[in-house]
């Protein structure tokens, strides 16, 4: 996956930033093109002539070099090699520049370049064990995974301080097929196609303080927007509420309840090109709005009944409207799984149907991972094993491209 790939290798000040050179090689020796970024506090580890004859190109430190070297177009050379990277790796990232990308801030030409950038970012973080185990730093690290960036754990060993434990980069032979793995994945397949992406549960009110809801968490729906922007889709996610950060390159509409979900949906529902109803959209909300708070009352055997009305199944109405849309549902099922979600694929007019049992270990609410069936219009019935929710979305995607 190598050949021809334009890659970006940041690196940044720490004692790991000597095995750039030894990473700009083994790219180069796969013939990809590659073009190396560095911090200034970097160029303290390794030269930048080093890097520079290693990857053929001239490594890239300062916003605005000094006066001589300063050219017109210099000041947008983040955007432009934004538009020509396929990939970019951090190797090795500091606590700094991962506390700055975290923060969006942009005060060299790495992290500059990072707010601009468009592909997949990998950053391998390498420090002292305590600054990786800092609160600070996991929080950060957190914050950069949630928005969609790939974080590639340190590895535990022997440290230059003499500490031992997590901080070492990875090997470089690691790091390498870490880059081929993820251009694997990822293909711009989905370039100029609008994507819509519901994810989360829905709050349905009792009184101004109370809701019903599910254990939806949103992690789903918002591993198959991220994944749709990185393969090229202008993405809309339409968001219950949930405890996660908006990712990259997507734009978001956050609504509460079933019928506001509804809402959005048939507003850009003409305009997309692929629907993809990850959302646990609550199957019933109170029948009466109530708009003071309910009163506990005073008695010790106190009953309270709800009444419940039925809410839109948001996915069939659309589903009856389709023209070019290609569709995904998705079936959490607990019993007979394969057969109902056939006749939830049918009677919803769907191109594929993603099964899943929240009893499977590794599936399910508020989980990183996910075991799920697919079920696409052909009849073709894939069991996946365990494994990412971003990986699950890569595999939802690839059969929807073969249906646009
Ligand atoms: O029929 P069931 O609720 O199992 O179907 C699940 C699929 O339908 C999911 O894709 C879910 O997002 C969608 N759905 C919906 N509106 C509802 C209930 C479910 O769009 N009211």
């Amino acid at each position: 996956m190598l050949k021809g790939k334009h890659i970006i290798l940041g690196v940044t000040g720490g004692i790991a930033a000597y095995k750039s050179a030894w990473l700009i090689r083994e790219f180069v020796k796969a013939n990809a093109e590659v073009q190396v970024v560095m911090t200034r506090t970097a160029t303290q580890f390794i030269t930048p002539l080093t890097l520079s004859t290693l990857s053929r190109r001239e490594a890239l430190i300062d916003m605005f070099p000094p006066a001589p070297d300063q050219t017109t177009d210099q000041w947008t050379k983040h955007v432009d090699l934004s538009l020509w990277a396929d990939i970019m790796l951090i190797a090795p990232a500091t606590a700094n520049t991962i506390a700055k990308i975290a923060h969006g801030m942009a005060d060299d030409f790495l992290t500059t370049l990072v707010l601009a950038l468009r592909c997949p970012l990998l950053i391998a973080s390498s420090m002292d064990v305590d600054m990786y185990r800092n609160e600070i730093t996991q929080r950060n690290i957190d914050i950069l995974k949630e928005t969609g960036y790939f974080l590639i754990d340190p590895d535990s060993g022997e440290l230059a301080s003499g500490l031992t434990g997590p901080g070492r980069l990875p090997e470089i032979e690691r790091l390498v097929k870490i880059v081929d793995d993820l251009l694997h994945k990822i293909h711009q397949d989905l370039t100029g196609k609008r994507v819509l992406v519901s994810a989360g549960p829905t709050q349905e009110p009792i009184d101004p303080v109370r809701f019903f809801s599910n254990r939806s968490s949103g992690k789903m729906g918002f591993a198959l927007a991220n994944a749709a922007a990185l393969r090229g889709g202008e993405v809309t996610l339409v968001s219950g509420p949930v405890h996660l950060r908006t990712p990259r390159n997507t734009r978001r509409i956050d609504v509460v309840t079933a019928s506001e979900m509804n809402e959005v949906m048939q507003s850009k529902f003409s305009s997309s090109d692929v629907v993809i109803m990850s959302a646990a959209v609550a199957d019933f909300s109170p029948a009466h709005r109530v708009e003071h708070k309910l009163k506990r009352g005073d008695e010790v055997d106190r009953r309270f009944v709800v009444e419940l009305k039925g809410n839109p199944d948001i996915l069939k109405t659309l589903g009856e409207q389709k023209t070019h849309q290609v569709m995904v549902g998705f079936a959490l099922e607990t019993d007979d799984g394969v057969e109902n979600a056939k006749k939830k694929l049918d009677e919803k007019h769907l191109d594929a149907i993603i099964l899943n049992n929240p009893n499977v270990k590794g599936a399910g609410f508020g989980a990183d991972t996910n075991v799920v069936t697919v079920i696409t219009a052909d009849g073709k019935i894939d069991e996946l094993p365990m494994m990412s929710k971003f990986d699950v979305a890569n595999e939802i995607l690839d059969r929807v491209v073969t249906y646009l």
